[in-house]
């Protein structure tokens, strides 16, 4: 079966049809402002009880807890770079997040995804070279796994960011 990428604006927190979503955390894995503040929020104090058990995240990697009161069943926590100009490794970092979600997703029999648009907000990741990195990564990792993931969905949350993404694929599409 073909792997679907989709693009849609909307806040992840709402997404009831995938089985994980992607929160965009901190080394901490302890909550925080964005995405996590509201994944957190909506998820319930369990979510956090469990992401004390997990002892942080490195930047590029990825942990996965249960959803609690979210409705999907799992959310998979990863850490993005924090933007520095682009010259410290931020681009290698962003992939390693996006692959390594992924990877954490297949090992647990994951098949459908929802993605936030992870470094865009906070860490100020430019949105147009982010949504490059995210869409160039999934597609490879589709590519090299086939049959294991269904459906992965950019979750973007605003206008600009979703325009971006929706940017990338119909370039990655004629090419
Ligand atoms: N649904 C989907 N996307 C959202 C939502 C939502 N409910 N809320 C915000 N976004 P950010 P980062 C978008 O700052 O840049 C936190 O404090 C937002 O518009 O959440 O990776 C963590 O604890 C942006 O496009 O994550 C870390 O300390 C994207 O999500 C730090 O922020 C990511 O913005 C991580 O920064």
């Amino acid at each position: 079966m073909n792997c679907c990428i989709q693009t849609v604006q909307g806040d992840i927190t709402k997404v009831d049809d995938v089985e994980a979503i992607v929160n965009a955390a901190n080394n901490s894995l302890l909550g925080g402002g964005g995405v996590d503040g509201a994944i957190h929020r909506a998820a319930g104090p369990e979510l956090l009880a469990e992401c004390r058990t997990l002892h942080g995240c490195d930047t590029g990697e990825a942990k996965i807890t249960k959803a609690y009161k979210l409705p999907c069943k799992y959310v998979i926590h990863t850490v993005g770079p924090i933007w520095y100009g682009g010259n410290d490794g931020e681009p290698e970092l962003l992939a390693n997040a996006y692959r390594n979600s992924l990877q954490c997703g297949v090992d647990h029999g994951i098949k459908t995804i929802a993605f936030s648009a992870i470094s865009t907000g906070v860490y100020g990741y430019p949105i147009d070279k982010a949504a490059v990195v995210a869409v160039d990564t999934v597609k490879e990792f589709i590519r090299e796994h086939p049959g294991k993931i269904e459906l992965v969905r950019f979750v973007l949350f605003s206008a600009d960011v979703l325009a971006a993404y929706e940017k990338v694929i119909g370039e990655r599409t004629i090419l």
